[in-house]
Parts: structure tokens; sequence; C-alpha cells
């Protein structure tokens, strides 16, 4: 397989870490060069198992900064990007939506214009990836899933500025001819989550006693996926997808928040040897999330007919599978959930 060097952007957060990973250790061939400002939701521990590997290489910087972008392309020359790097909670972007525009739609446009530069009649052998969500479509009632075509609606400063960020892609391969592909993804769920995401974050607090916050009466309805299918995903999408492409990704896996808490509490029952039940009790219904959608799912039918993925892993196993991962990797959950967690916790639940 021949040589490639690909940027992988936000490679220190939850998604991206397994992106790496799964790229440096399958792809030797390839040199992996991870982008990541490292704000505070990167985390270099996240990578500890694979940063002495000769393929991969670190540069921390930021995607909103020209000139180090510019930088960094002389400097490796890349023949793509893999764009991960984002502001990526939704609590936060009801709190701060500007950092959401910097940098989901600045930090995007700046990575595409240096790269169209770079790339400039060359851009057949040149590919930009962009790693988007599924809630640019907005939000599902009791039946349908959202396919391709579906209209943007996003709801969110967040998903609105992830549905801008994918409509600036479109328009660099309608415009410029660039050779760009996009995924919009569900919810993932898996090791390395940062605990401010329901999942991980009432692990974290089940596991401190603590309670259990579930916004209005918890029947949104989320779309799961096993992280490390998604990132199998991103590898078969980057490799075999055709240029100016859309692929949905999602689990086949919906699942009530209430529903799904009730399961991992009783998986935390089971590994904490307590009394079944007993978990359950920190359930605390709070203020619902403002403009909360109601259900998100996921048709992946396409990526399924023309390049044979499907999820590989049952929820319950996965969930269960997570729930072990945060209970023996207690070092890096109490880094994470240490000094700026504890402020934004008051701040997000009090
Ligand atoms: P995350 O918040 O865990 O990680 C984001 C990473 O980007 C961090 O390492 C952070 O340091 C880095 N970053 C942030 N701003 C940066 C900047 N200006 N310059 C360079 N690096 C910067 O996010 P995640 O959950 O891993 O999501 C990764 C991508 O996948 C995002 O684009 C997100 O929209 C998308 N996505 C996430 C999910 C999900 O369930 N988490 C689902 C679908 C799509
Ligand atoms: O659908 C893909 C998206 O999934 C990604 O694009 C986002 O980056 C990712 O954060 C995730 O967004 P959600 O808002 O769905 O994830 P979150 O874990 O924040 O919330 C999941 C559901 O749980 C949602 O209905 C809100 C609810 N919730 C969340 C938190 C943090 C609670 O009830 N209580 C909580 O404390």
């Amino acid at each position: 397989m021949s040589q490639k060097t690909i940027i992988i952007t936000g490679g220190a957060g939850f998604i991206g870490s397994h992106v790496v990973r799964r790229l440096v250790n399958k792809y030797p061939q390839y040199t992996i060069v991870n982008l990541d400002k490292l704000t505070y939701a990167g985390n270099l521990a996240n990578l500890s198992d694979i940063e002495k590997k000769p393929n991969y290489i670190f540069e921390k910087g930021d995607i909103c900064d020209t000139s180090f972008v510019k930088a960094l392309f002389q400097k490796y020359n890349p023949d793509a990007v893999i764009h991960l790097a984002a502001e990526s909670h939704v609590d936060r972007s009801i709190t701060n939506p500007l950092d959401f525009v910097m940098t989901n739609v600045v930090g995007t446009v700046t990575l595409l214009n240096v790269a169209r530069e770079a790339w400039e009649g060359a851009y057949d052998s040149h590919r930009f990836y962009h790693v988007s969500t599924d809630e640019v479509y907005g939000a599902l009632g009791e039946d349908g899933m959202f396919t391709e075509t579906t209209a943007y609606d996003p709801h969110s400063p967040y998903s609105a500025s992830k549905a801008s960020s994918d409509h600036f892609v479109r328009a660099y391969h309608d415009t410029y001819g660039m050779d760009c592909v996009i995924s919009n993804c569900s919810n993932n769920y898996g090791s390395h989550h940062f605990p401010e995401k329901l999942i991980p974050l009432s692990i974290n607090n089940i596991k401190n006693n603590k309670p259990i916050p579930i916004y209005g009466k918890g029947e949104n309805v989320r779309d799961w996926l096993w992280v490390e299918d998604h990132a199998r995903a991103i590898d078969d999408i980057f490799h075999k997808a055709a240029t100016g492409t859309t692929y949905n990704i999602g689990g086949h896996n919906e699942w009530k928040n209430i529903d799904l808490i009730r399961l991992l509490c009783a998986i935390m029952d089971r590994k904490l040897n307590r009394e079944p039940g007993a978990s359950a009790q920190l359930i605390t219904f709070v203020t619902d999330r403002a403009g909360h959608d109601l259900r998100y799912a996921i048709d992946a039918t396409r990526l399924k007919e023309e390049l044979g993925w499907e999820p590989s892993l049952q929820f319950e196993e996965g969930l269960e599978r997570t729930v072990d991962w945060y209970l023996e990797n207690e070092a890096w959950l109490e880094q994470v959930t240490s000094g700026a967690y504890q402020k934004y916790y008051e701040q997000q639940y009090s």
C-alpha cells in the first residue's frame, strides 16, 4: 500500500484518539500528524499507548491560526486531512456560542483555505475529509430516520456551527473542485469519552454516589454507536469514498435516555457489588436542555451497501466494556475531573 502523510485534527479528543490509534497501528507506512490545540477536551494521555510509534507525530496548535496551519502544511506536505477538531458539547454551545463559531466554522474554513492553496492543481491526489454529526439534520418525531438527503435543520449553536462547516466543505468541493468527503455520525460511546457527556458523566457520578442528572423526563432518544466502529467507518470512507460524497454513520441502536441510564445503573450495580436497584436511586430529573432535540436516528444504508460497513458490537456488550474501562482507568478519570471540570460541573448543574 502507498505511503501517505495525513494530518488528523482533534486527534487528542475522544473520537480523534481512536482514529489516530487505528490508522497508526493499521498503516505503519503512513505518517500520522496529530494537530490538536489541547483544549479542556484534548488529552495526550488518550494516546499514551501509541505516542512512541515511529509513524506518529504530535503538533500542538490552533486550526484557526492561518500562519501555524500554513507552516504545518509546508513542514509535512500532507496528502490528506481528516478533520475532527471541534467544540463538541451542546450544553457549552448554549453558554458560549461564539467559541463554536470560531473553532467549528472559522477553524474549518481556515483549514480549507490552506489546503486549497497548498494542493492547487493536484486536488485529485489530495483529500479533505470532514467529520460531522447527525445533529445537523435537526430532530425527528416518533418515526423516520435521517438519510444523506434529509434537509439540514440545526437547532443548537453547536449543530448550527457544524451545519455551517459542512456547507463550507461542500462549497469548496463544488467551487474549487477539491476532493472533499463528509460523514455525519450519531452519538458515540466508549473509552476516553470526556465526562461532560451523558454516559461517562453518569458512570463517574454513579461510582461516586452522586446524583445522575437527567434532562426533562429522560424521553429523548439517541442512536448510540461504539466509537471504534466509528473509527473503522472513517477509515473505510477515507480510503474508498468517491469525491464529493456524504455518508451517514449510525448504530441502528436507539435508546431513550432514561432506559439507557437504567441499563447503565444495573451494570454498575453488578460491577460495584451493590444491591440491585441501588444505583438507580441516584437518578435525578433536572431542568431540560434548551432546544433539546427529541430524537435522532441514522439510516446508514448507503454506507452498508456501497462500502460494506456495519456496526460490530451489541450495545449491552459495548456499555459493559465501557464501564470496565472507566473502572480500570481511575487515574484518567481523576485527572480529567479535577480542576476546571469542577467549576464547569457546578455552573452547569447547580
Ligand atoms: P472532543 O471534544 O472529545 O475532542 C475535540 C478535540 O478537538 C480535542 O482534542 C480538542 O483539544 C481539539 N480542538 C478543539 N478546538 C481546537 C482548535 N481550535 N484547534 C485544534 N484542536 C482543537 O470531540 P469528539 O467527541 O471526539 O468529536 C470529534 C468530532 O466528531 C467533532 O467534529 C464532532 O463534531 C464530531 N462528532 C462527535 C460525535 C460524538 O458523539 N462525540 C458524534 C458525531 C460527530
Ligand atoms: O448526535 C451526535 C452528537 O452526540 C455529537 O455531535 C456531539 O458532539 C455529542 O456531544 C453528542 O451530542 P448529545 O447532546 O446527544 O450528547 P450528550 O451526551 O450531551 O447528551 C445525550 C443525551 O443525554 C441528550 O438527550 C441530553 C441528555 N443529557 C445529557 C447530559 C450531559 C442528560 O439528560 N443529562 C446530562 O447531564
